[in-house]
């Protein structure tokens, strides 16, 4: 039992009452953020293409206005937003960049010599998935394009020193509006790989912990408890739910290369994600 995450836990043992810009409110990760940090907090989200209400219009690629808006006196940025899709970042890598890496070097131009901090929400995809476990301290060798386009964004927070950068794995859960997971087991069947092993977060311990961890600088990683198949996952999942979705095994896939085995584990904290079983049933209730 891992009781931060839960509402009792919450806010963290802090005095600090940030005022934060959440890039990419109306994503899957970003609501989940947002449903964690606006009771606590005074936030300020964007969307892109799916205007919700409360948030404020933003294309990463208006430059002028990415600027104008991180120069706004923020103590914190979350940035949420950008390419996520793997395969669409392996169609396309220019605009991968175009939205994973060039965005992350106009933030710094914006915040440099303020006290506004950046938080990037990166990925275990920053690693070729070989080692049993990865921890903040092992090389960086992404295999498919979205995973080196977090690689290079990274590279520049690490280089202008004092932002951090948090490394979460596969997110589950259910979102406030955008449902990139569950959207999975919306049909009669869905394929799940038994031969991607993952150690997934779920989705509303992510807010609680990011706020334990925000005062850090440089690499955390964020990950969840348990280790199991992606087939695994969505079975249980299923279950849970009690879900008529068949979840149909399969190996190998098309497509972009995917890392075979991610966990991620820390040396620099000791948060790791609920159990499945504890988040199931709160996903279930
Ligand atoms: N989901 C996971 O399992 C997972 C795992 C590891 C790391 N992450 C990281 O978590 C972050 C969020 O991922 P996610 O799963 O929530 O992705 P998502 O659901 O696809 O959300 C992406 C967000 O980026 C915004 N966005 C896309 N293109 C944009 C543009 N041109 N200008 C401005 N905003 C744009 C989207 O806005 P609209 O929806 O309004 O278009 C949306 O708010 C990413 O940094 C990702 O690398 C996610």
């Amino acid at each position: 039992m891992n009781p931060f995450w839960q509402p009792s836990g919450w806010p963290p043992p802090s005095d600090s009452r940030p005022r934060i810009l959440l890039l990419g409110a109306s994503g899957f990760v970003g609501g989940g953020l947002w449903t964690s940090l606006t009771p606590r907090h005074e936030v300020v989200g964007t969307y892109a293409t799916r205007p919700l209400p409360g948030l404020v219009r933003l294309d990463l690629r208006d430059e002028p206005r990415l600027a104008a808006l991180a120069a706004g006196g923020f103590d914190l940025i979350v940035h949420a937003a950008g390419l996520v899709p793997l395969e669409a970042a392996e169609a396309d890598p220019a605009l991968a960049h175009r939205l994973n890496v060039r965005p992350v070097e106009v933030l710094l131009d914006a915040v440099r010599g303020s006290a506004t901090k950046l938080l990037l929400l990166s990925s275990d995809n920053v690693f070729d998935g070989t080692r049993s476990r990865y921890t903040e301290d092992d090389p960086r060798s992404p295999v498919n394009v979205y995973g080196r386009t977090k690689t290079a964004a990274e590279d520049l927070l690490l280089a202008e020193g004092g932002h951090l950068i948090v490394r979460i794995p596969l997110v589950f859960g259910r979102g406030p509006w955008a449902n990139t997971f569950l959207d999975r087991l919306a049909g009669p069947t869905t394929a799940a790989r038994t031969d991607l092993v993952c150690a997934p977060v779920y989705l509303p311990s992510i807010g609680p912990a990011l706020a334990r961890l925000w005062d850090r600088t440089g690499v955390v990683h964020y990950g969840g408890a348990d280790v199991l198949t992606r087939f695994a996952l969505m079975s249980a999942v299923r279950r849970a739910l009690r879900l008529p979705t068949r979840v149909v095994p399969t190996e190998g896939g098309s497509g972009c290369r995917r890392p075979p085995r991610l966990v991620l584990r820390s040396t620099r904290h000791t948060l790791l994600g609920p159990g499945l079983d504890e988040a199931l049933a709160h996903l279930a209730a």
